[in-house]
């Protein structure tokens, strides 16, 4: 029995080059709740796609020579093969150059236009190409000396042309009561905080909806030398891929309104604002929520096709397999904050938890019941509980399955794992409590070293079901090995009592479930292969060589103190909000913060600045701070990073700021 519908996206992405870990983890991550929801006997749907229109990729297309397309069609293989690799299984994919979605968005713009509130006029603004992002005069950002695009950083042209634009300005005051009535529509919830007072609160600009300089597009059917510009165009496919519109909208009328829309937090604004608009003007209701996740950064860059400094999938999955590596994106940073990707960090995590915790657990306890029980699972012996030591593991164990559900309802999926990893970690202890190989010994304590066994094994069990929406090929290896053939016991519903492995199964070892990794020499392996992240970006360090030519290797370097691009990418800067300050006792220089990183969370920092600053005065404003620091003690308290400081003339130390508010845990480069 269906316990209802659920339908989740991922965004549709560009097309313009491969698929990198950064798409590869939103996809998981849509593929992880899909799968939970549908073990839990929703009705689920999961869509993604790719965003195929535009300026970026008609140029991209001619640089390799071929049509748009064709360029297209080579990279969408690619994305599906991708997918099939990680394990993605998608209920549709849509393409938003396929018919079915094209004629669609012309009916919507054409109601759109015959409502009002789409209306032509001519357009005048400075034009990111790389991002195909209009911006007005307020929007862009300085840096050195020029005005640049405050996604990208790059610089943008004037322009000028005859557009369609909708009518966002009439929804603004909808809009802000909306976000503000539905506290759970956009998470996580300071991203709602941000859309309101960056975007709706100053005045919401008329959207510039379509293009006379672009051809590789849906044309506006009512006048053909327009195309259709981007965000009408992609958005809609949420709705199209349903058959909206058409004779056969059963999967809309099934699964509209979706129940989350999970997208990079660059594109929040889009989805929360310019769509929900979209479709309130459509008379329909609104996506229940928006989750803007954080970024996966490499070095202190958000990785991206565009400036070339990303790492692949592929080489990690052939190495290490796809649930070490699903494992890893969705347990390494919690969904919302940003998180660097490192080999390492990947390699050390999948030693700890993977080989370490999880694989000798299973290992251990399926070589117990072969040693001692001759690889059958014994009967439980009533009279050999020890209730002290069992019961905590047992309650815990039972209660497990709720714990997880709850994280995973608020698509906080590290917490998820954090919860079911706390039972592994406990198990083992446990084994460590009961030592078994003395019970063993010891021929009047096997109905003891029985139970102890069996609950161990219920525990994988239950361990085993649970970690299947991140990790899809591993239960089935667990549940081989404890020879657990009974279907209805690795389903979620037979977690609803602790205590159901059945006695007289045959267990049987098998290999480790995730190899220990020699992660020295796995970096080496790794740092050799760029699609792995190996070669620091790449292609920036091609065109540095194209740039100097000439140059050879033996010459003195042109600047000798100066430090490359990569160097200064290693250190990670972000924008601070204080949120508390006080003097730390005992210290005549140093001052305690509290201070506030956005969706990056809170840290505390010291700072030998008392001497300058009434801590107080401090509170509310914001800092600058290097946050890549590995933490040290000061005065005997940890201090997690630096804020940055110059010395003024008269030798005080004056904090930095940034002149213009951006949003906290906003990253300085
Ligand atoms: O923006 N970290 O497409 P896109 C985390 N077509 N997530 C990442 C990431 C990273 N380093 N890199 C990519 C577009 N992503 C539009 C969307 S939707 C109607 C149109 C993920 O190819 C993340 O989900 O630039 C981000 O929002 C998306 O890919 C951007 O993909
Ligand atoms: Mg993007």
């Amino acid at each position: 029995m269906s316990k209802g519908t659920y339908y989740i996206t991922t965004p549709i992405y560009y097309p313009s080059g491969n698929m990198t870990i950064g798409h590869t983890y939103t996809t998981v991550a849509a593929d992880t709740m899909t799968r939970f929801k549908k073990m839990q006997g929703y009705d689920t749907y999961f869509l993604t796609g790719t965003d195929e229109h535009g300026q970026k990729i008609e140029k991209k297309a001619a640089e390799t020579g071929v049509t748009p397309i064709a360029y297209v069609d080579r990279i969408v293989a690619e994305t599906k093969e991708l997918w099939k690799l990680m394990n993605i299984e998608y209920d549709d994919f849509i393409r938003t150059t396929e018919e079915r979605h094209m004629e669609i968005v012309q009916k919507i713009f054409r109601q759109f236009h015959e409502q009002g509130d789409v209306y032509k006029a001519e357009y005048e603004g400075m034009y990111c190409t790389p991002c195909e992002s209009f911006w007005t005069a307020t929007q862009l950002v300085e840096k050195d000396g020029q005005k640049v695009c405050p996604d990208c950083g790059r610089p943008c042209q004037p322009m000028k042309e005859e557009s369609y634009f909708f009518r966002m300005s009439k929804y603004q005051d909808w809009m802000i009561r909306y976000i503000e009535e539905h506290p759970d529509f956009i998470q996580p919830a300071s991203r709602a905080n941000e859309m309101i007072n960056n975007f709706l609160k100053p005045g919401l600009q008329d959207l510039c909806v379509s293009r006379t300089s672009v051809k590789w597009g849906i044309p506006v059917d009512f006048d053909p030398k327009h195309t259709i510009y981007v965000w009408i165009d992609a958005l809609s496919n949420y709705i199209t891929a349903l058959g909206y519109g058409t004779d056969h909208d059963d999967l809309f009328r099934k699964y509209w309104p979706a129940d989350v829309h999970l997208v990079g937090k660059e594109i929040v604004r889009f989805h929360t604002i310019y769509w929900p608009i979209m479709l309130h003007a459509l008379g329909l209701p609104l996506p229940k929520q928006v989750f803007g996740h954080g970024w996966l950064l490499f070095g202190a860059d958000r990785m991206s096709k565009s400036k070339g400094n990303v790492v692949y999938p592929q080489p990690i999955v052939a190495r290490y397999g796809v649930d070490a590596l699903r494992y890893y994106l969705m347990r390494e940073m919690p969904f919302g904050a940003d998180g660097n990707y490192t080999n390492e960090s990947f390699l050390t995590r999948t030693n700890a938890d993977l080989a370490n915790d999880l694989g000798n657990l299973v290992s251990r306890t399926v070589a117990m019941i072969e040693k001692y029980f001759g690889g059958v699972t014994p009967a439980w012996d009533p009279a050999a509980s020890d209730a002290e030591l069992d019961n905590p593991l047992r309650e815990h164990c039972a209660a497990l399955p709720a714990l997880v559900e709850e994280q995973m309802n608020k698509l906080q999926f590290s917490q998820a794992l954090i919860e079911i990893w706390k039972v592994i970690g406990e198990c083992n202890k446990y084994i460590d409590a009961t030592q078994p190989w003395v019970l063993g010994k010891d021929p009047e304590k096997r109905g003891r070293l029985g139970n102890v066994l069996l609950i161990l094994a219920e525990c994988i069990r239950f361990t085993a079901v649970l970690i299947g929406p991140v990790m899809p090929n591993t239960p089935a290896r667990i549940f081989e090995q404890l020879g657990l053939t009974d279907e209805t016991l690795k389903t979620w519903d037979s977690l609803d009592c602790f205590g159901r492995l059945p006695d007289g199964i045959r267990v049987k070892k098998g290999e480790a479930l995730f190899p220990r990794i020699d992660v020295k020499k796995e970096l080496e392996i790794l740092s050799a292969d760029p699609k792995a992240g190996g070669a620091a970006k790449p292609e920036e360090k091609k065109e540095e060589k194209q740039k100097k030519p000439e140059k050879k290797a033996h010459e003195e370097p042109e600047f000798p103190e100066s430090i490359t691009i990569d160097d200064f990418a290693k250190c990670k800067m972000q924008v601070a909000r204080v949120l508390n300050c006080e003097k730390v006792e005992k210290s005549a220089k140093l001052l305690r913060f509290r201070l506030s990183f956005g969706a990056d969370g809170e840290r505390t920092i010291l700072s030998g600045i008392a001497k300058f600053y009434d801590p107080a005065t401090l509170i509310g404003k914001q800092v600058v701070a290097v946050t890549n620091l590995a933490p040290r003690k000061i005065a005997g308290e940890e201090s997690q990073g630096m804020i940055l400081s110059a010395l003024d003339a008269g030798g005080n130390l004056r904090l930095m700021s940034v002149m213009d508010g951006v949003e906290d845990g906003a990253i300085i480069g």
